[in-house]
């Protein structure tokens, strides 16, 4: 057997083509591709396509949505530390200091005591992050928020194609962000979206993204570009291409059969491992939650022999995440008891929407002859 991948794409001959009819019109920046994908992102969760910007990375859409809210030095921005570090990266371009929260044991979600804890006069925003794909307890954060008068950035890059309460993630909230780089839940290649109602904010980061040039975006979906114009903020140069969003625009057409795939996968690893005493499995819905990434929790200690037993056995696994607050960069003079037990116990078993059933089954008897040895079962 093959070497079964942790994560990968999945591209049809639908995407090369589209591809090749970007190549072939020799347009290839940002013009009417990513209009025509930013309006069918809109119309796949039902919302106004003003409501949708697409950009080069889900980094740049959480580094632009905090820019657009003015977030600089001197300000402070709550954050799990068990996130990729992307998350970090966005909130210290801005000069804001990222503030390290706990998780929850159960779902590796932002601990909302802890959260509560850590609010100062500083504090500008919370950045909660879709952690596994999963947002349950976000209508609790915007409980906070209001309380403090803060902004959410909701870190969603897992979450393309969830839902909460049967309602589409992107409907409702503050500012939504996601990923669509190669492995997420739907790729353009690299690629990120910025989902907000606030019509301000909205025109900040569509400027922003390019450069801080006025109104530059709609002269590009038409083909055209700004020779005069003004500048009154920093502008980035984050706006996504017309080659990245023909494939995007290709892999939402076939977003619900992926998430159902992905779903499927993590319901059949979910029924297989729960049973085994060395493995806790995180408290997560599949029915709402399109899995990124599927987690498991390794509470015997071993989790480093069992990801070196899994890959003798051909099967990649990952790490998500060693904690943001052991970096150099950013550094805390405190501990946060859940996470640092967790990233000692975390391990990510492969979850795409090519992993076939005899691969999942192969991931499944390789963890539980593992365990049988181990113990002697
Ligand atoms: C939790 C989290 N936040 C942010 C990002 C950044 O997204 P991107 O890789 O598109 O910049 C990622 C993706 O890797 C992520 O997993």
């Amino acid at each position: 057997m093959n070497r079964i991948r942790l994560s990968k794409s999945s591209i049809g001959q639908e995407e090369k083509l589209a591809v090749l009819s970007v190549l072939d019109k020799e347009f290839l920046g940002m013009g009417l591709e990513v209009q025509l994908f930013e309006r069918e992102i809109a119309k796949y969760i039902g919302i106004d396509e003003s409501n949708v910007i697409c950009v080069n990375t889900g980094t740049a859409a959480l580094h632009l949505a905090l820019a657009g809210m003015d977030i600089s030095h001197g300000d402070e921005v709550l954050v799990p530390s068990l996130t990729y570090v992307a998350s970090y990266q966005a909130i210290s371009a801005t000069g804001a200091q990222p503030v390290s929260c706990d998780v929850n044991e159960s779902d590796c979600f932002i601990d909302l005591i802890d959260l509560e804890a850590r609010i100062t006069s500083k504090t500008k925003a919370i950045m909660p992050v879709h952690y596994g794909s999963n947002s349950a307890q976000i209508p609790l954060i915007y409980e906070l928020a209001n309380k403090y008068n803060l902004r959410v950035i909701e870190d969603a890059a897992h979450s393309f194609t969830c839902t909460r309460n049967s309602k589409k993630i992107g409907l409702e909230g503050d500012v939504i962000c996601f990923s669509f780089d190669g492995i997420k839940n739907i790729t353009s290649g690299e690629g990120g979206a910025i989902i907000t109602s606030d019509s301000n904010l909205q025109q900040r980061i569509r400027d922003a993204r390019l450069l801080g040039v006025e109104n530059d975006s709609e002269r590009r979906y038409n083909g055209e570009r700004s020779w005069t114009f003004d500048v009154q903020h920093q502008g980035f140069r984050y706006h996504m291409s017309n080659i990245m969003a023909a494939i995007g625009r290709e892999q939402l057409k076939k977003a619900d059969n992926f998430a159902k795939r992905r779903k499927d996968i993590a319901k059949k690893y979910s029924a297989e491992l729960s049973e085994l005493k060395s493995i806790t499995l995180l408290d997560l819905d599949f029915e709402e939650i399109t899995p990124h990434i599927f987690v498991i929790k390794v509470t015997d200690d071993t989790r480093d022999e069992l990801k070196a037993h899994l890959l003798e056995k051909g099967i990649e696994t990952g790490i998500h995440y060693q904690p943001n607050h052991y970096l150099t960069l950013y550094k805390s003079n405190y501990s946060l008891p859940v996470t640092e037990l967790l990233s000692k116990q975390i391990l990510t078993l492969p979850m795409h929407f090519d992993l076939s059933d005899s691969e999942v089954s192969y991931v499944v008897d390789a963890i539980k002859d593992y365990f049988n040895k181990k113990y002697n079962f």
